[in-house]
């Protein structure tokens, strides 16, 4: 499994080490010549992998999974949740820069900018997590889970949304730790939506920008779709197993802690739906371990992440969130696994909802990563990543 990285990513690791080295003497006395200075680069994705890494085929193999048995994901479509104070959380989703779709006196549909009828459904209720939505690929997937997890299933078997915007079929069904995870089908897509416009960017040797001003008006963040959601379980083991073997979702990344024997223990798992050689969103959903020092002591949804434009985009709906009293968690900063450009907030029930600008792009060729569970490596730059984020 382990191989040294590539002489590309080699080059940026030997610098971080070099830096490192040249800011002392030998006799501890800094040296007159000054740090090297920071560097970014798009690098291959399997040039950037650390100290170990695993092709997804023969990780694929090594599970003993059976393609042929999954349940064929196609994309994730929106988070469901249930609030207390529609009202409430609906003013916060619109300062996160979603739009209401649908009302009734009960359910609402927020949607973003992107392909989604809807990226957000809440149902007024008691506080409590709803679960993810993915697409599947035909009815026929969604019959396959009606047969294979006829245990599992929280719907009346697959149910029509006659209220939904879209349409389509729903079928819920609850994961061995008791998230619930729903599945959706045959929505009719909605009108075309119009793009944000893209900046012009000028560096020191490239000035495309002439005689055009940047300039920028403060507002929240458009959403323009989901990207991802976290679940932390006691049960990581036996959840990766699950999701792996039964859908379409391989790891990106997979993180561990060294036991006092030596040996890694997984803790957690960067996941993509595997479409082939179709380029994917680097994780799609995440599982990670809950641990003794964590703020909620049960099993519990981490946070659910929605993409914008831009860094701009980005900045600015953090102003706009900042001004309007709601709770930071951590950002803006950007993570290293997946490269997105972070922000996290507490909506007004207290679940964490992401904004994420400039994420990775998979496919099967990817390699999966070996990482060490540590918080420095959760980012790049930013704030120091609080206790609280690690809940
Ligand atoms: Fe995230």
């Amino acid at each position: 499994m382990a191989a040294p990285p590539t002489d590309s990513f080699k080059d940026l690791q030997t610098n971080i080490t070099e830096t490192k080295a040249q800011s002392t003497t030998t006799n501890g006395n800094p040296q007159s010549r000054g740090p090297s200075p920071n560097r970014g680069a798009s690098v291959p994705d399997n040039e950037t992998k650390g100290d170990a890494y695993m092709s997804q085929k023969t990780w694929l193999s090594e599970q003993g999974i059976d393609k042929s048995k999954w349940v064929k994901l196609k994309k994730l479509s929106h988070m469901r949740y249930q609030h207390e104070d529609l009202n409430q959380i609906t003013a916060f989703l619109r300062d996160f820069g979603m739009k209401v779709v649908k009302k009734t006196d009960t359910e609402r549909w927020f949607g973003g900018y992107g392909p989604d009828q809807y990226v957000y459904y809440v149902r007024e209720g008691p506080r409590k997590f709803l679960g993810g939505a993915f697409e599947v690929e035909s009815h026929e997937e969604l019959e396959k889970i009606v047969t294979t997890h006829k245990d599992r299933i929280q719907t009346n078997g697959i149910e029509e949304m006659s209220s939904a915007p879209g349409g389509g079929n729903l079928l819920t069904i609850l994961d061995p730790e008791g998230f619930p995870l729903n599945f959706i089908h045959g929505q009719q897509p909605p009108p075309p939506k119009s793009m944000p416009d893209k900046l012009i960017v000028n560096d020191e040797s490239t000035k495309p920008r002439q005689r055009q001003f940047q300039r920028f008006r403060p507002g929240p963040a458009a959403v323009h779709k989901l990207g991802h959601f976290g679940l932390v379980s006691d049960q990581f083991p036996t959840l990766k197993e699950w999701y792996t073997q039964n859908f379409n979702i391989v790891p990106s990344d997979m993180l561990y802690v060294e036991q006092p024997d030596g040996t890694r223990k997984e803790v957690a798992m960067f996941a993509h739906l595997d479409r082939g050689q179709d380029l994917v969103d680097h994780h799609t959903i995440f599982l990670s371990t809950l641990t003794p020092d964590s703020s909620i002591p049960e099993p519990h949804v981490h946070h659910c992440s929605f993409e914008v434009h831009d860094f701009d985009t980005q900045a600015l709906g953090h102003q706009w969130l900042a001004e309007k009293g709601y709770r930071n968690v951590w950002g803006v900063g950007r993570h290293i696994l997946g490269s997105q450009v972070f922000d996290y907030w507490w909506d007004t029930s207290k679940f964490m909802v992401e904004h994420y600008a400039d994420g990775d792009l998979v496919n099967e060729d990817t390699v999966i990563g070996y990482e060490p569970a540590e918080h420095e490596g959760l980012a790049v730059w930013g704030p120091d990543v609080p206790a609280e984020f690690l809940h």
